[in-house]
């Protein structure tokens, strides 16, 4: 286990341009992140993320996969699935591919993937997140944010905050930029996990899935650590990434 480690939290997406790390974690708690550890964990062989919704079309249709996402929440016409863990936990999906677009999580990860090793983290997988970041000197958590990345959300920074406490207890010292320092604060709660759906279900995304009756949603990604899958990238290019379940996650 590394002493020193470098624990970073990009509050917004942009800030990742600065940070150099051995592993991005992007976070887009309600709900990209959640919905791909939950697809990959129904047995999905690959999740492919796009940028743009006319890019996961044409992916879907060249493959075959199945199109998954959401704009403003719900699925567009012809899209298979929507962005609902809750839908994807109840199919079998074994051994099938998807393809997801979703306003700021896949293009958070589509731009991660550029830069090195990303993986999707969420509440739902934080304790494998934790383990397949531990040999990793310096980490980056990618807060997908809302409004297209440009809007800071509190579930993800919540989630990110709270993987980086549990990442930082396994160490001696770290160097840590500010959003880690305000996690790591004794009144701050958020090495707490009890705290953390509360503060999921308080921002104004949540109030959005509420309003469109997806209070679900929210309550299956409050739940910790249901899941042992790490998605980790594998391919990409120009507008996409390929993200499976990683080894041992
Ligand atoms: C996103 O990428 O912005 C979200 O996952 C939106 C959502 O489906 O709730």
């Amino acid at each position: 286990m590394p002493t020193g480690r470098r624990l970073d939290i990009a509050v917004l997406p942009a800030e990742a341009a600065k940070m150099r790390a051995d592993c991005y974690v992007v976070i887009d708690a309600l709900r990209a992140t959640t919905m791909i550890a939950t697809l990959l964990h129904r047995g999905a062989r690959a999740v492919t993320v796009a940028d743009s919704e006319d890019a996961a079309r044409e992916l879907a249709a060249a493959s075959g996969a199945l199109l998954a996402g959401e704009v403003g929440g719900l699925p567009p016409a012809g899209f298979d699935l929507g962005n609902s863990p809750v839908e994807a936990s109840e199919m079998d999906l074994a051994d099938r591919e998807v393809v997801l677009f979703t306003t700021n999580g896949t293009r958070a990860i589509c731009e991660s993937a550029a830069r090195g090793r990303t993986v999707a983290g969420a509440f739902t997988n934080g304790g494998a997140i934790v383990d397949a970041c531990r040999d990793a000197p310096a980490v980056a958590f990618i807060c997908a944010g809302n409004a297209g990345g440009e809007q800071f959300s509190i579930e993800d920074y919540a989630v990110a905050a709270h993987i980086a406490t549990r990442l930082q207890g396994d160490d001696g010292g770290i160097e840590a930029g500010d959003p880690v320092l305000l996690a790591l604060e004794p009144g701050a709660s958020l090495a707490n996990a009890t705290e953390i759906p509360r503060l999921m279900g308080s921002g104004s995304h949540a109030a959005h899935l509420r309003s469109i009756g997806l209070d679900e949603d929210i309550a299956f990604a409050g739940q910790a650590d249901v899941t042992p899958v790490v998605p980790a990238v594998v391919e990409w290019g120009q507008g996409w990434a390929r993200l499976e379940r990683a080894q041992g996650g």
